[in-house]
């Protein structure tokens, strides 16, 4: 007899290739979702489906790769560089991620990209398929890149276990009808049991869009799709916290904190760590640093910028836009305001080993999270799981990310309002210790709790009790 498998299906694998000197390197990611469902899917013949970032040169590549991800119980989705410009860069991230995180003007509303979409996600549909999928298996679909596979799989059965997670914000029912083919992209989500989001928000945004646009009436957070009721509920993910906790203690760790001390002497250092998104409010948070200089004059030479900011997407023209305006915004407050003895802004556009990333966690007074629209934020959540030791330091976070509704013990601020920032960095720069530690403590407390073994037992336990209930409604 078969026993149940756990099949998790995201865009993106937990492992990346990367072809160097000739060599294929598999590099784990560090992402949440690969740390979090990391043991769910390696038991018992579980399998993680999805693009391992990489395009095979040949097709004896092509079988090394999978027999390799095979190892890892990895089943790899590949895709044709013209796939992944009209299915990855268009459709999911020229038209879902702009019209999810507000930014109506930047969809491009590409019929070739909606084509591919479809192509695609009919792609992972097979690939899953592939695998012999029967109802004991619980079938887990990740984000706005997949929202057609629920129903995709439906379609082959009816009785499948599917749950759907999205990580990123749904937006308003006014905003979702904008996008050509909506009724496809709800319909396609509710084939799944279970379609989860992080906050009470989204979860309502979706519910309105499937009443406004589906004229279908939700009852209870939940919508009755033919024979079946699909459940609209809210999961708040959480951060591998004991992982942040102890490389925050590590030796290793403690000694680049060291090195970042000694190089910023006694200025204070305020976090800025993102994707290269215009979600992230980047460029609110550079013009409300350039206000703080201004305005407080005293604090020059006192502080500093630490602005990490990720690669990514760089293929889509709004983020090399917003790339060459990061570059330019830097360039001139180094220019303006720096001095032989210091530079106001230290910038880097890089990735970061997890040792370099902690360690700039751990000794930043300051953490400057002010994201416009954001799912959850998931950076503001490890920086507070890597000050357990001395519990102080300063979160200053936007009210428009998903956490902020979880840890109200930080300085929450409208990132659209220059001035709000600029006031938020001066309360944090000033924080007697004792407040700092008193809600840093809570914070910890918090994320502690709601860790992302919490989240992922969480949404397995819900998804088996919603097929229970299924099963013992069709037996009366
Ligand atoms: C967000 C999305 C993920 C995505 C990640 C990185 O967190 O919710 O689905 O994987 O960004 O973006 P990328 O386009 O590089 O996969």
């Amino acid at each position: 007899m078969q026993t149940k498998r756990t099949i998790i299906i995201s865009n993106r694998l937990p492992i990346r290739i990367e072809k160097q000197d000739g060599k294929l390197l598999f590099i784990p990611s560090e992402g949440g979702l690969a740390t979090g469902l990391g043991s769910y899917y390696k038991k018992g013949g579980s399998i993680w489906v999805g693009w391992p970032g990489y395009i095979p040169e040949t097709t004896e590549e092509e079988q090394l790769i999978r027999e390799e991800l095979a190892r890892h119980n990895l089943i790899p989705v590949f895709l044709s560089a013209q796939e992944l410009e009209d299915y990855y860069e268009g459709f999911s991230n020229e038209i879902l991620w702009p019209i999810c995180h507000y930014r109506l003007s930047y969809a491009v509303f590409d019929k070739s990209y909606w084509a591919a979409y479809q192509q695609v996600n009919q792609k992972f549909c097979d690939a899953t398929l592939a695998q012999h999928i029967t109802e004991k298996d619980e079938i887990w679909v990740h984000d706005y890149q997949l929202m057609l596979l629920p129903q995709l799989l439906r379609q082959q059965n009816n009785y499948l276990t599917i749950g759907y997670f999205q990580h990123i914000p749904f937006p308003a029912d006014e905003i979702f009808r904008c996008i050509p083919w909506r009724n496809e992209l709800l319909k396609g989500l509710l084939g799944a049991d279970l379609i989860a989001f992080h906050t009470y928000h989204d979860a309502q945004h979706f519910l309105n869009s499937c009443l406004n646009i589906l004229h279908l009436s939700p009852k209870n957070n939940s919508v009755r799709c033919r024979d079946r009721r699909v459940h609209v509920e809210v999961f708040p993910m959480g951060i591998d916290f004991e992982k942040f906790e102890q490389l925050s203690k590590s030796a290793d760790v403690l000694s680049r904190v060291q090195a970042l001390q000694e190089q910023y002497q006694n200025r204070k250092i305020i976090l800025s760590i993102d994707r290269l998104d215009y979600s992230k409010g980047i460029l609110e948070r550079l013009a409300a640093y350039e206000n703080l200089l201004q305005t407080y004059p005293e604090l020059r030479n006192r502080v500093v910028l630490y602005m990490l900011v990720v690669p990514s997407r760089d293929n889509v023209a709004q983020y090399k836009l917003l790339r060459d305006e990061i570059d330019r915004m830097v360039g001139h407050i180094n220019a303006v305001y720096g001095s032989d003895e210091w530079i106001p802004i230290t910038y880097f556009y890089n990735s970061l080993s997890i040792e370099d990333l902690s360690a700039l966690y751990v000794a930043a007074d300051i953490c400057l999270v002010t994201s416009l629209r954001d799912g959850m934020n998931l950076v503001c959540k490890e920086y507070i799981a890597s000050k357990s030791q001395q519990q102080d330091g300063v979160l200053i976070l936007s009210e428009f990310a998903g956490a902020a509704k979880e840890l109200p013990e930080t300085i929450q601020i409208n990132p659209y309002s220059i001035d709000d920032i600029t006031e938020a960095i001066h309360l944090a720069l000033y924080m007697p210790r004792r407040e700092q530690q008193q809600r840093m403590k809570s914070n910890i407390t918090l994320v502690k709790k709601f860790n992302i073994s919490h989240w992922v037992k969480l949404f397995f336990n819900r998804l088996h009790e919603i097929k229970r209930e299924q099963k013992a409604h069709a037996s009366r």
